[in-house]
Formats: C-alpha cells, sequence, structure tokens
C-alpha cells in the first residue's frame, strides 16, 4: 500500500494533522480503536483525547500572550524550550480564532463571550471549553466530522526507516501484516499511560511507537518527566482511574482528608498549586496513613449540570467527598523533534502531541496546555510537509516477519512494567529503588515477549534511564534521599 502521508493515532493531534494538510495529498490514518468515537461522554474509549476534561488554555487577548507564556515556563520549572513555549501560545492564539471561525462551538456564556475555566498555575482563567468537562470529546468529535481521511485499525509493528530516511510502517490489521509506504509518516499516537499501574489514561496507551522509534536508534527524550494527577479517583480495581478536572478545585472544590481536615497548608501548598507539588502533597499525605478526598460540596449544582458533567455523573456514583488519589496523566517527555515537529536524526519522519518532545512542557506541563500543543504542532507539522513535500524513491522493505506478535509472557511482563514504574518511578523516588527498577525491567528481557511488549520494555527502560541519570529534583521528577 502507498500514500502520500501516513499518519498514526486518532487523537486531536492526528486529526487536526489530517485536517490541515493540503486536500490534494492522499492521506491515511492508522489507528488502535475501529470506532469513530468509542467514550460515552467522560467514560473512556480508544484514545486520551476523548478524556481530556480540561480544555484548551488560550491567552484571553493579545495583552495576555505573555502571561500565559510565563505561566507555562514558570510551571516547566526551568526545563522549557523558551522559543517552542512562544510557539505554542503565539500560534495557539491564531489558531484558536481560526478554529473559532471553523465553528468549533467553544461554551460561550449568555452574552456570546467565550467561557474560561480556572486551572492550576495559570495566573487567570484562560481555558476554554466545549460543553464543559467533556471537551476532549467534542473537540473529536469537531475534528471526526471535518476528516476525509481514510482510518484503518491494527497496530502498527514497526517504522520502516533506512538511511536516516522513514519510508512508512509495518501494519498488522489483526489478520495480515504488511508495510504501507508513505512519503511523509506523522507520530500521533499518544503517550505512556497505561505502562503505570494507576493513570487516568486510556489502557490502549503502551508507549509502543516510543519504543519503536528507540528501536529504529532515535532519540526518546526527558521521558522521566512522568506527569502525575493529583485528583483522581482511587478505585482499586481497575488500572484506569477515573478523572476529577483541575476546574473544579478552579470552581470551588478542597481537598480534605478523613478528618475533614484541609490539610494542604502543612505541604505549604494550596488547591490550585502545580500539579507535580500538589501530587506529592496528596501522596505524602496518603502515605502518612490518611485517606484523601476532594470535596466538592461547594460547587453549586447547576454548575454541575452546566460544567462539570463527567464530575457530576462521577459523584453520583462515589458521592461529594470521592476518595482521591494521584495517577499517572501525561507523558512529557518523548519521541525528541526539531520546532517544525520534524524527528531528529531522520528525514520525513514528525512526531506531534503526547508522542513528542518539543519542549513545550518543561519539567512540568501547565494545565490544559497539551490539547494546545496537539492542535499546534500539528498545524506545523501539516505546513511543513505542505512546504517541503517531494516523493520518495522506490524502495522495498522487508516487513520485520520473525518478530513473533505475541509472546507467553506479555502479560506478566506488562504486569511487572506496571508495577515496576508506578512503585519505583511514581510520584516520589529514591536513586536504590530506581536502580533496582532498572534490573527489574531488564529481567524481563529474557521472557518470550511478542513485538508490541518488547517495545513497550524499551520505552519503560528508557524512564528508568533517564531517571536514573537526571541529576537535579525538577518538576516532576523527585528523588527523596535514602534516609528521609
Ligand atoms: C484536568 O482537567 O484536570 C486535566 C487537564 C490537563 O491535563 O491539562
Amino acid at each position: 500500500m502507498q500514500t502520500d502521508v501516513l499518519i498514526v493515532g486518532n487523537g486531536a493531534a492526528a486529526l487536526a494533522a489530517a485536517r490541515f494538510l493540503p486536500k490534494n495529498m492522499r492521506v491515511l490514518i492508522v489507528a488502535k480503536s475501529g470506532e469513530k468515537s468509542t467514550a460515552k461522554r467522560g467514560e473512556g474509549g480508544s484514545n486520551n483525547t476523548d478524556l481530556a476534561q480540561g480544555g484548551i488554555a488560550c491567552p484571553i487577548d493579545e495583552n495576555d500572550i505573555e502571561s500565559h507564556i510565563a505561566d507555562t515556563i514558570k510551571a516547566g520549572a526551568g526545563r522549557c524550550d523558551e522559543k517552542a513555549v512562544r510557539t505554542l501560545v503565539t500560534r495557539g492564539f491564531d489558531l484558536i480564532r481560526e478554529l473559532c471561525a471553523l465553528s468549533l462551538p467553544f461554551d460561550r456564556d449568555e452574552k456570546g463571550g467565550l467561557i474560561r475555566a480556572k486551572e492550576a498555575a495559570h495566573s487567570k482563567a484562560r481555558v476554554l471549553q466545549v460543553q464543559g468537562d467533556h471537551s476532549g470529546f467534542f473537540l473529536r468529535l469537531f475534528l471526526l466530522d471535518q476528516l476525509s481521511a481514510p482510518q484503518l485499525y491494527g497496530a502498527v509493528i514497526d517504522l520502516l526507516i533506512e538511511d536516516d530516511c522513514c519510508y512508512g510502517a509495518t501494519f498488522f490489521d489483526g489478520e495480515k501484516m504488511e508495510n504501507i509506504y508513505a512519503n511523509r509518516v506523522i507520530i500521533a499516537s499518544g503517550g505512556i499511560g497505561a505502562l503505570y499501574a494507576s493513570t487516568t489514561n486510556e489502557p490502549l496507551i503502551l508507549g509502543e511507537l516510543q519504543g519503536i522509534a528507540a528501536f529504529r536508534g532515535l532519540t526518546l527524550k526527558d521521558m522521566h518527566f512522568t506527569q502525575f494527577h493529583p485528583t483522581a479517583i482511587d478505585r482499586k480495581d481497575s488500572v484506569q482511574k477515573p478523572l476529577l478536572s483541575e476546574a473544579l478545585r478552579g470552581a470551588g472544590a478542597t481537598i480534605i482528608d478523613d478528618r475533614s481536615r484541609r490539610f494542604l497548608e502543612d505541604y505549604g501548598e494550596n488547591e490550585l498549586s502545580p500539579r507535580d507539588r500538589l501530587s506529592r502533597a496528596v501522596f505524602a499525605h496518603i502515605q502518612s496513613g490518611r485517606k484523601v478526598f476532594l470535596d466538592l460540596s461547594a460547587i453549586e449544582p447547576s454548575l454541575f449540570r452546566s460544567r462539570f458533567e463527567s464530575a457530576d455523573r462521577l459523584a453520583a456514583k462515589y458521592g461529594l467527598k470521592p476518595p482521591i488519589s494521584p495517577a499517572f496523566h501525561y507523558s512529557i517527555g518523548g519521541i525528541a523533534v526539531d520546532s517544525n515537529a520534524k524527528v531528529l536524526g531522520v528525514k520525513g519522519l514528525y512526531a506531534i502531541g503526547e508522542a513528542a518532545s518539543s519542549g513545550v512542557h518543561g519539567a512540568n506541563r501547565l494545565a490544559s496546555n497539551s490539547l494546545l500543543e496537539a492542535l499546534v504542532f500539528a498545524k506545523i507539522a501539516a505546513e511543513n510537509i505542505a512546504d517541503d513535500f517531494s516523493a520518495n524513491g522506490d524502495i522495498k522493505i522487508d516487513p520485520i516477519g520473525a518478530a513473533a506478535l505475541n509472546g507467553k509472557d506479555d502479560q506478566t511482563a506488562l504486569e511487572t512494567i506496571r508495577q515496576t514504574l508506578w512503585n519505583r518511578f511514581g510520584v516520589v523516588r529514591q536513586k536504590s529503588a530506581m536502580i533496582e527498577g532498572k534490573a527489574i525491567l531488564e529481567s524481563l528481557e529474557k521472557g518470550d515477549l511478542g513485538v508490541l511488549t518488547r517495545r513497550s520494555l524499551l520505552t519503560a527502560k528508557t524512564i528508568a534511564n533517564c531517571a536514573i541519570a537526571e541529576t537535579q529534583n525538577v518538576g516532576a521528577h523527585y528523588v527523596k534521599k535514602e534516609t528521609d
């Protein structure tokens, strides 16, 4: 099979890239799930975009651009690429206006003005939503409605890379393995969440493309900056935990313990502290033997119905004071790219959204900057492809035929990866535990593993290596002393 542009993934970044590519290009999307949108409004489905509750951070007006840039850099704890942040916010400001003109139905007040939510570490309320806390779901529906590219469902097994040029990908549709040749490939396959034992992410998100990139010699950057969300529902029966959006705290929800105490002050924090610090405070309190809850009772019932339908549904199930705990939420690191979203060290390959490390999030992502990043860098990649398009010459690469898709140790290995990352590369880390964790991950290599489990394992090992190599406590990476 041959196409002009092959896009891997079908979340916001992938669909936006397809939308912004020139209409005369042949575009093909390959993704893991087959349904148009399997999520039931905030209850999960095929990709993380469907689950995104917060919305899209965007400067209120031109005067707010510098402040949004400053908030992003401050949250990023000194590790942002400042040029990339400026691109994110300035291009994002224009792009949101473009999307308004395309009739993306952002929530508006009775006078027609955009409603903006407040989230942690933003100096102002600037987060735009689409149908309140179903923002990701409705953004994706909007993009799907504009989509003309065909979608195939199955799994990408490999990237076709030879002589530092990417020629496509090997794809398994559930029955047969084949090479899809493409003049340009965009990786928009999301993060790594389900490699952690506790996550707000979709269980399908296993960091396979990051592992494939690393296997093919490409650089993964900042993989230890794994962001934890402080307010996921502490439900023990599944890896995936329902998220309670930061916007709830922006609207007055408080964090309390089993003595009904607002304890965050003990840790020098408050409900709107950056999420790395807040996650550590909640985690430390749980470690000290307390239970922690999000108290939703201060939120007006009418606001629940109009702005927080997901939370309303969760409150119906778990009560107005649901038990919470931090859970893995977002992979800040990813496949290293340049300012045009081109993957470093290889021609014809792009990475965007959570799969990429564009430098905009530094060591700790500012809330709701991720959908903005997905849209902005999708547009940048699409523009770059349009400006710089050329057809690859004829090439024939043998698919990775020898690799078995499944191994008998896959499930045990995945469970061990999850426990190892969660316990040893989690909210709070320790040097000795990380070194042991790395050895546990390495020992899994001897098992009978299918090719994709092997790639997920490589991603997990890269997280371990980056974390062990980091010399500072910064943003989402926090190592406590052995004696603490
Ligand atoms: C949230 O709604 O709390 C999540 C938003 C985000 O991850 O940016």
